[in-house]
C-alpha cells in the first residue's frame, strides 16, 4: 500500500533470538506481520540461568533461519524492508553484538536506515502492537528476568522516565530462584504460575518488601521474599514435615503480585494518569494480570497487558520501537552503532 513502510526488528539481548516484521501505515498505525522467536532456554536450563557464551553462540546459529521464517510468514522479502531496528541494549554484551552485527549487515547490504533501540522500551512498545497507540502520559510496570521498573511513558519514541526500580532482585529473577528452591525447572515463572493455581495464596504470609510507611514508594525489593521462602521450606524439611509446594508457590506469587500491583496503582494515582501498561516476561503471569485487573477496575484505571507471547522477549517489540521512531522522523543510527549492556530506559535509541 502506498505510504506504508515495512520495519524489521531484531532482538538478541538474552536467550531469545527474535525477528519481527511490522507494517507502519501512513496514518501511524502498526500491523504485526511476523514474530518469529528461537529460544536457547533449554540449553541453559541445567545451569539454572542464562550462560552468556552459550546464548551468543545460539544467536549466531539461529539468526538467519529465524529471519527466513519471519520473511516467509509475513509474505515479504528483504527487498520490501524499509528500515531495520535492533536491540542495542541493555542485555548480555556478547548476545547484543550478534544481533547488532546482523542488523548492520542487513542495513549495509540493503542500503536501508538502521535504528539501535532500547530493549526495555521494546517491552512497553509491544503493547501498541496489540492495543494501538498508548495514551500520553501513562505508567508502565516493566517486569522481566533482569528488570522491575515503574516508568512514566510520555512518548515511546523518546520520553520514558524511570520513577522506581528494584533495589536487588528483579521479579523474574525471584521467580527463577524460588523455582530452584521448589525443585521446579528454569525459567521458574511458568511452572510456579501453573503450580500456584492449585494452591492457596493466603496460606503463608510471606513478606511484602519495601511497603512500610517510610520505604521508597515506587521501588521494589524481592530478595527478602526469596530468602523468606527458602527459610520456610528449610524449616519444614528440618522438622520432617511435608512441604505444601502448591501453597508455597501460590503464597509467593501472591506476595509478588500484591506488591507489584499495589505500587503500580499508587504511581498511576499519584501521577494523575489513567492507564497502566504491564509488560515484560512476568506480565505473562496469570495472578499478576488477574489481580491488576481487579484492582484497576476498582480504581477506575484502564489496564493494558499484551498477550503472553508479546510479553516475553521477541523481535516484534523491537520492530515496534523502530516504527515509532520512523513515524516520529527520528534520525537513524550510524553503521558504527555501538551496543550498551547497561543502557538506561530513558535512552530509547543509540545514535
Ligand atoms: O522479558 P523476559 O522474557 O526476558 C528478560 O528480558 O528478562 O522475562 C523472562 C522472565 C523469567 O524470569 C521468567 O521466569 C519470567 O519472565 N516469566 C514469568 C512467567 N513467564 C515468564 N514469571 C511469572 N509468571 C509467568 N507466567
Ligand atoms: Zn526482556
Amino acid at each position: 500500500m502506498t505510504g506504508d513502510r515495512i520495519v524489521l526488528g531484531i532482538e538478541s539481548s538474552c536467550d531469545e533470538t527474535g525477528v519481527g516484521i511490522v507494517r507502519l501505515g501512513a496514518d501511524g498505525s502498526l500491523q504485526l506481520l511476523a514474530d518469529e522467536v528461537a529460544s536457547s532456554v533449554e540449553q541453559h536450563a541445567r545451569f539454572g540461568g542464562v550462560v552468556p557464551e552459550v546464548a551468543s553462540r545460539a544467536h549466531l546459529e539461529a539468526m538467519i533461519p529465524t529471519m527466513q521464517r519471519a520473511l516467509e510468514k509475513s509474505g515479504t522479502t528483504l527487498d520490501d524492508v524499509d528500515s531495520i531496528a535492533v536491540t542495542a541494549g541493555p542485555g548480555l554484551a556478547g548476545a547484543l553484538l550478534v544481533g547488532v552485527s546482523a542488523a548492520k549487515a542487513y542495513a549495509a547490504a540493503l542500503d536501508k536506515p538502521l535504528y539501535g533501540v532500547n530493549h526495555l522500551a521494546g517491552h512497553v512498545a509491544a503493547d501498541t502492537l496489540e492495543h494501538g497507540p498508548l495514551p500520553s502520559p501513562c505508567v508502565a510496570l516493566l517486569v522481566s528476568g533482569g528488570h522491575s521498573q515503574l516508568l512514566l511513558v510520555e512518548d515511546l519514541a523518546g520520553k520514558i522516565t524511570e520513577i522506581g526500580s528494584t533495589i536487588d532482585d528483579a521479579a523474574g529473577e525471584a521467580y527463577d530462584k524460588v523455582a530452584r528452591v521448589l525443585d521446579l525447572p528454569y525459567p521458574g515463572g511458568p511452572p510456579i504460575d501453573k503450580l500456584a493455581r492449585t494452591g492457596n495464596g493466603c496460606a503463608i504470609a510471606f513478606p511484602r518488601g519495601l511497603t512500610g510507611p517510610r520505604d521508597a514508594k515506587y521501588d521494589f525489593s524481592f530478595s527478602g521474599l526469596k530468602t523468606a521462602v527458602a527459610r520456610w521450606v528449610e524449616n519444614r524439611e528440618r522438622d520432617g514435615l511435608e512441604v505444601p509446594l502448591a501453597d508455597v508457590a501460590a503464597s509467593f506469587q501472591e506476595a509478588v503480585a500484591d506488591v507489584l500491583t499495589g505500587k503500580a496503582i499508587r504511581a498511576v494515582k499519584d501521577l494523575g494518569v489513567d492507564t497502566l501498561v504491564i509488560s515484560g516476561g512476568v506480565a505473562a503471569n496469570s495472578r499478576l494480570s488477574g489481580l491488576a485487573a481487579e484492582r484497576c477496575a476498582a480504581a477506575g484505571i484502564t489496564l493494558r497487558v499484551p498477550r503472553p507471547r508479546l510479553c516475553t522477549d521477541n523481535g516484534a517489540m523491537i520492530a515496534a520501537v523502530g516504527a515509532h521512531l520512523v513515524a516520529a522522523g527520528a534520525e537513524p543510527s550510524g553503521l558504527d552503532l555501538a551496543t550498551d549492556p547497561g543502557l538506561p530506559v530513558s535512552q530509547v535509541q543509540i545514535l
